[in-house]
């Protein structure tokens, strides 16, 4: 039966069935308790490369269908950045359906790590949107298979740090791309959301010269990291217009869009936001023809999922720090592919992922 035919029975069958062939998921868990009012849902993307790691996000979605929709789309993007980053770690995700400040509870975070366990570590989650370190406890006390643990209970802690010493490591290497050499003294750094990632990040330009500006919705936060570093806070919209070397979105998705490239006068962006890329093709196509050289979100913040990685293994934030360092030459060997088959570097670091699943992949079929 070829894939056409496939579709055609699961669309007469279930539209989620449709909906896992067209992103290729292994297998999606419905989870339903009434007692606690647990309504979640756990997508599992590919576990060619070793178990499904993703963390579980809390959201008041407006319907099922856009639950669905989210945690398809994460879990594949969960993939990507595990083989990119080159971990032994497969694309999973987990939504839990709700208001986190009426519905979460003991007993639902309990019961939905009961359904984790259920999976028999095919699936490891971790914090995400909603979520903190002492839910992962609550979940942790049903199941082994959670990461995002507090540094007491044997986790990582707070892995901004980790995540933020990723994003300016793929700035250096942006900027060789860009200029020849990977020095950032005095090049002109824009960054966009001055928390947890940002906030690390601004610390490290300005140990190295580069001249920073930040902008934050919550003034207090753009204003601490200022004064400490001496960036200059730059409030409202008039930041896409700066005359910056280097944009680094670390506060939300979709922020390159036709209005803000239109707009950008930088040579580089790179920064830890996930989704930066309002339209994937559309607007990675046009960062190339402008001539700006884009690092791929989930390669450049791969720190995150580096750092939960080494809970697996026994935590040790040293050794976290200096695996994050692999993304330099990462994002070097995307930006080569990039020139050598003339794609935009989206579309390299999608292959380059893609072809470290077919071939270990391979590697795992041979008996000997
Ligand atoms: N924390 C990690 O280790 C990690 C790992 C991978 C990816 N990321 C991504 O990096 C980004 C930053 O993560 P974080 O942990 O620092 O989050 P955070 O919530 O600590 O910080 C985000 C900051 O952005 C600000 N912000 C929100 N909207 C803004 C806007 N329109 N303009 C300016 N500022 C705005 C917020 O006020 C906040 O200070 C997120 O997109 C996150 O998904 C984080």
């Amino acid at each position: 039966m070829n894939v056409k035919e496939e579709k055609t029975i699961a669309r007469a069958a279930d539209s989620v069935i449709i909906r896992m062939l067209e992103y290729n998921h292994e297998q999606v868990l419905f989870c339903n308790d009434k007692d606690t009012g647990l309504k979640a849902i756990i997508a599992i993307h590919n576990t060619v490369l070793g178990p499904a790691l993703g963390g579980t996000r809390m959201w008041d979605y407006a319907s099922e269908k856009d639950a669905l929709e989210d945690v398809l789309r994460l879990s594949r993007g969960m993939t990507y950045k595990a083989s990119a980053a080159g971990l032994n770690l497969g694309g999973g995700k987990a939504v839990i359906i709700g208001n986190p400040a009426q519905l979460k509870s003991e007993a639902l975070l309990r019961r939905f790590g009961k359904f984790v366990n259920s999976l028999g570590g095919k699936y490891i989650t971790a914090e995400d949107v909603a979520m903190n370190s002492k839910d992962m406890e609550y979940i942790h006390m049903e199941t082994k298979h959670v990461t995002g643990l507090p540094e007491l209970l044997g986790g990582g802690g707070d892995p901004s740090p980790v995540t933020a010493y990723g994003v300016y490591l793929s700035m250096k290497a942006s900027a060789k791309e860009c200029w020849g050499n990977d020095g950032l003294s005095g090049k002109k750094v824009a960054v966009q959301g001055t928390g947890h990632v940002g906030e690390n990040l601004v610390r490290h330009l300005a140990k190295e010269g580069a001249k920073v500006w930040v902008t934050d919705i919550n003034p207090d936060r753009s204003a601490k990291i200022a004064k400490e570093t001496g960036a200059e806070v730059v409030a409202g919209d008039s930041f896409f217009d700066l005359n910056m070397d280097i944009y680094a979105p670390c506060a939300l998705g979709a922020t390159i869009n036709s209005e803000t490239i239109a707009r950008l006068k930088c040579s580089i962006i790179c920064g830890a936001a996930n989704n930066q890329l309002a339209d994937e093709k559309v607007h990675g196509e046009s960062l190339g023809k402008k001539g700006i050289v884009y690092a791929p979100d989930f390669v450049v913040n791969a720190g995150g999922l580096i750092n939960v990685y080494n809970e697996l293994l026994g935590y040790n934030r040293e050794r976290a720090m200096k695996q994050t360092e692999s993304i330099y030459d990462t994002l070097s060997a995307i930006f080569r592919i990039s020139k050598a088959e003339r794609i935009p570097t989206f579309s390299a670091a999608n292959r380059l992922a893609e072809q470290r699943i077919a071939a270990i992949g391979k590697v795992k079929l041979s008996h000997c």
